[in-house]
């Protein structure tokens, strides 16, 4: 019922060229799906470039954050219709590395969901503890904090449409090789979907994407993917290797027929 959503987040590694190279292998190496959508999140000097080079494929654009005011003196600062303007259609908001190496908090993150939202972006929020966090079980709490306050006053309304994505992304996961096991992830994605419904009710609250992240490789990414709750993979370091990435994605495919 819900389509997997699998994000290729390039972080700050590639350059322009190594970019438009990489997208063109992508776009040859992952036909469209309808079980999938694929996303490719490049840094935003090179989002055009890659728009361009995945324009005649089934690969979408995203970018890794965004601005929520809409023009103005905000040196620096990159608006939503910006964003769209390039081919954008989702954008990272609250991924761990900006609250946690930038200071972004849950009340400017909200500001960033909302205005993405409001233009027409889809969002995808992420959330998830750092590991001194886990180990005094406070997962659930720290979860559900940034879900509060990331989601204060949008509505029903603005997460229809597929609008809006969680990401769970345990912080001790990133970039470290250390997966949380689909057990684990299961329980925090079935608590995820818990507080969505609480929100939106059953029946919108079923049809919200909630993607894992964390050290996802194409060994272990059939086996989160059969969990229950996980409805996509959002990929960092094995993104930025065309046959990793476009192994990942042909697992969902694979995964998805079953499910
Ligand atoms: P990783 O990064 O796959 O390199 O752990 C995931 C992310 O930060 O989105």
């Amino acid at each position: 019922m819900r389509e997997y959503l699998i994000a290729g987040n390039w972080k700050m590694n590639l350059g322009r060229t190594e970019s438009v190279y990489l997208a063109r292998e992508l776009a040859d190496k992952i036909p469209a799906n309808d079980a999938v959508e694929t996303v490719l999140i490049p840094t935003f000097v090179h989002l055009d470039a890659v728009h361009q080079a995945i324009a005649s494929s089934a690969l979408k654009l995203g970018a890794q954050d965004v601005y929520y005011e809409k023009k103005g003196a905000f040196t620096g600062e990159i608006s939503p219709a910006m964003l769209k303007e390039v081919g954008v259609q989702f954008v990272l908001v609250g991924h761990s590395e900006r609250r946690h190496i930038l200071g972004e908090t849950d009340a400017l993150l909200n500001q960033k969901t909302r205005a993405a939202i409001a233009e027409g972006l889809s969002v995808v929020l992420c959330v998830g503890e750092t590991l001194p966090e886990r180990q005094s079980h406070q997962t659930n709490e720290v979860v559900a904090r940034q879900l509060a306050g990331g989601l204060a006053k949008v509505d029903s309304d603005m997460v229809q449409l597929r609008r809006l994505v969680i990401a769970y992304e345990p912080v001790w996961a990133i970039g470290t090789g250390l997966t949380a096991t689909p057990q684990q992830a299961q329980a925090v994605h079935s608590f995820i979907r818990q507080r969505l419904t609480d929100l939106y009710g059953t029946s919108l609250a079923r049809t919200i994407r909630i993607q894992y992240g964390g050290s996802v490789r194409k060994a272990n990414a059939a086996d989160l993917l059969a969990e229950a709750d996980i409805d996509g993979l959002l990929v960092g370091g094995a993104s930025l290797a065309a046959d990793e990435f476009a192994d990942i994605v042909r697992a969902a495919e694979q995964v998805k027929g079953k499910k």
